[in-house]
């Protein structure tokens, strides 16, 4: 099977990338980890693009030419999709421009509620009855892009911070790959 592209930007502790990188070993599995961007040098998640052998980009996108550099990487190892996997950026309107191929993002809430940061604090505060996660396609505003995937589970009355993230992020690990294979289905 002739496998797409993949790049992951991470800022973190890369769980989902360690997953999709798992999953992308799968034959049927469409996609490819080719390349890891990180705007963190102190990322934990880069140590899965090294145990893996997946070549890596650390960049400091404070710098004016950053995103110059990364549409470059993407060139260079000829990447057709973009997975945002806890990337602590907002991709450029210029970025979003220049790179006329997939972006997704997960986002731990059940969009479009809760867009942004402190999530679980902001779901706990509004008393939901309910959260999860959102697999979406990136756009110009910020969380709003269409909606690919999203799973959900009940929140407990003893539930708190930490709960709802150890939860969701469970429901993230089937997420992520599910919305990829939908959107290679058919094509
Ligand atoms: C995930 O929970 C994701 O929803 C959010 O950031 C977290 C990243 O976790 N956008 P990890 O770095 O993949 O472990």
């Amino acid at each position: 099977m002739v496998k797409i592209n993949a790049c992951v930007f991470i800022s973190g502790k890369g769980s989902n990338l360690k997953n999709l990188i798992i999953k992308s070993r799968e034959y049927n599995f469409p996609i490819k980890i080719s390349l890891v961007i990180s705007n963190n040098k102190e990322a934990e998640g880069i140590k899965h693009a090294i145990r893996n052998y997946i070549p890596y980009l650390i960049l400091n996108t404070k710098k004016r030419n950053s995103d110059y550099k990364i549409l470059n990487a993407l060139k260079k190892y000829k990447i057709t999709l973009i997975c945002l996997a806890g990337y602590m950026k907002i991709i450029s309107k210029n970025f979003l421009r220049s790179f006329k191929k997939n972006i997704i993002n997960i986002h731990p809430s059940l969009l479009p509620k809760f867009k942004g940061l402190n999530t679980y604090k902001k779901i706990l505060i509004k008393k939901e009855k309910k959260t999860g996660c959102t697999v979406h396609f990136v756009n110009e505003q910020l969380d709003s892009g269409q909606i690919i995937t999203q799973k959900s589970f009940f929140i407990e009355n003893n539930d708190n911070e930490e709960t709802l993230k150890d939860k969701t992020q469970q429901l993230e690990r089937f997420a992520f790959p599910e919305a990829i294979i939908k959107i290679y289905k058919y094509s």
